[in-house]
């Protein structure tokens, strides 16, 4: 009886959708506490919304290296350091006059991205915005720009896509990603830095490094660099200002095997 209620709360559409809203700030406001005076259900209740919560960012292995990724970053480790390597190479120096950068995510105002010079402005926001630097804002409920000025010659999309709890809304950010990026004529940078758990790719049931890439280049994407650490992959890529309107990508075993994560993207 008590299985069968566990895995009912974390079935229930209704509730996922309860859960879907306050799960952005569950890494940094909800605390549970888990004490001797706890009913049983509620402890199901709790466990439930966890497991819940694990499943949607792609299962436990993603949602460790995630974290492990996250808490790297608040000690120093920064993704953005292989973006400016690569930004050093002969394909982009000559591409760099004037040139904004968004960074998604943004744990820290000091990430190489922003005090390598490159670029004449970096815009950061973040969900939970850590510092006076960077706004507090959903990517997602960004305002669309209106003019060609208020887009971005680069958009830095480090360890994020894999917070976005569902893969349909995964599909969504990268698509709206798009709307943000400079037109890339008369050769002006206009490019995207995304960075994933590497279990995402290597270890899902429903996704790999082929299928991110089918997706990407049906949205205009080109990769330009790409790199396989330990624990995460990075991907550059240019935007060729064309967004394919006919191709759907739904969610479909590639892989099988029970110690897979369910990590997915679709569009
Ligand atoms: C694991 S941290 C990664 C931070 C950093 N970019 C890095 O590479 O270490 C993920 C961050 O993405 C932020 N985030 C997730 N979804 C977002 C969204 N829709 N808009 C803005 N920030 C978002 C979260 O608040 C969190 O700070």
């Amino acid at each position: 009886m008590d299985d069968e209620n566990y895995n009912n709360l974390k079935r229930d559409s209704s509730y996922q959708t309860e859960f879907k809203n306050f799960k952005v700030s569950a890494k940094f406001n909800d605390i549970y506490r888990i004490d001797n005076t706890l009913a049983k259900s509620e402890l199901i209740k709790i466990l439930a919304r966890i497991d819940s919560e694990i499943e949607q960012r792609g299962g436990i292995e993603v949602y460790q290296s995630a974290s492990t990724q996250g808490q790297a970053g608040k000690r120093g480790g920064d993704s953005s350091k292989k973006l400016v390597e690569w930004l050093q190479d002969e394909k982009y120096k000559s591409r760099f006059q004037n040139v904004t950068a968004l960074e998604i995510g943004c744990l820290s105002p000091y990430n190489a991205i922003s005090t390598c010079g490159l670029f004449t402005s970096v815009c950061k926001i973040d969900l939970n915005s850590q510092d006076t630097a960077i706004i507090q804002q959903d990517f997602m409920q960004r305002p669309l720009p209106t003019n060609e000025s208020e887009k971005f010659n680069l958009i830095s999309c480090s360890l994020v896509i894999n917070f976005v709890p569902s893969h349909n809304e995964r599909g969504d950010m990268l698509k709206r990603i798009t709307k943000f990026l400079k037109s890339p004529k008369n050769g002006s940078l206009s490019s995207l830095f995304l960075v994933l758990p590497l279990p995402c790719v290597t270890n899902s049931r429903y996704f790999d490094n082929d299928r991110l890439l089918q997706i990407m280049s049906s949205l205009g994407f080109i990769q330009t660099f790409f790199y396989e650490a330990k624990k995460v992959a990075y991907w550059l890529f240019d935007w060729n200002g064309r967004v394919g309107k006919a191709l759907t990508f739904p969610k479909k075993e590639l892989h099988s095997g029970s110690q897979r994560n369910n990590f997915c993207i679709t569009l």
